[in-house]
């Protein structure tokens, strides 16, 4: 409802951009409907994450990449027992987002407006995520330390699911790199990666 609010807003704002960036809009001043249709999951998978999620039994989970909140809150409704915290750069997309979590009544979210680099050390050595969702500064260095900083610190059975593999030369390396002796699953789709972590 809200998605398809928004899908037909006109409302205009500037953010700014992190991270890799997006390939289809450089300007710094965006459409909510473009950054809807453009870098929201679309609900499909928001749903498939949220039931993956919820069949491992999701304690934790932690999505780097809020943008304006539809898929936390999808993963927030489908794991109303987990706690699901969720981290945004942008401070408009971040106060976007806790307004529908606040609409939604969705009391089992926080929302961290910080950079990943700031916030993801401390998030995972106090909250120990087991479901995480990297969904955002797509590039190959930070797609690999942020991986080795999950792997180093979440200790206990993890899931591991990293967005765009195939958005980019370096993407694809990136994917392809991503090793640690904890592994024990890793499947490429072609959009997203799942790595199982023991
Ligand atoms: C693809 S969108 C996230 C989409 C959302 N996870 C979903 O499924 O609908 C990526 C978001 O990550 C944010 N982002 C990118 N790099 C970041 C960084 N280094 N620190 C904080 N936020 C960042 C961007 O501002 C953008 O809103």
């Amino acid at each position: 409802m809200i998605r398809s609010h928004w899908l037909l807003s006109d409302f205009q704002f500037y953010i700014t951009d992190f991270g890799a960036g997006s390939r289809f809009e450089k300007a710094e001043k965006k459409q909510l409907r473009n950054i809807v249709r453009r870098s929201c999951s679309p609900l499909p998978k928001s749903f498939f994450l949220a039931l993956v999620a919820r069949q491992r039994k999701a304690q934790a989970i932690l999505e780097l990449g809020t943008c304006v909140g539809l898929n936390a809150v999808v993963l927030g409704m489908l794991n109303p027992k987990a706690r699901v915290i969720t981290v945004e750069g942008d401070s408009t997309l971040h106060r976007l987002a806790r307004r529908i979590a606040r609409i939604l009544n969705q009391k089992n979210i926080t929302f961290v407006n910080a950079l990943f680099d700031d916030v993801l050390e401390t998030i995972l050595d106090n909250y120990q995520p087991d479901f995480i969702f990297v969904d955002g500064n797509h590039s190959h260095d930070a797609t690999l330390l942020y991986f080795k900083q999950i792997c180093d610190r979440v200790n206990r059975p993890a899931m591991v699911v990293v967005d765009d593999i195939d958005w980019s030369q370096g993407m694809r390396q990136a994917w392809k790199k991503i090793s640690c002796q904890r592994i024990t699953k890793k499947i490429g789709f072609v959009k997203f990666g799942i790595v199982a972590l023991k």
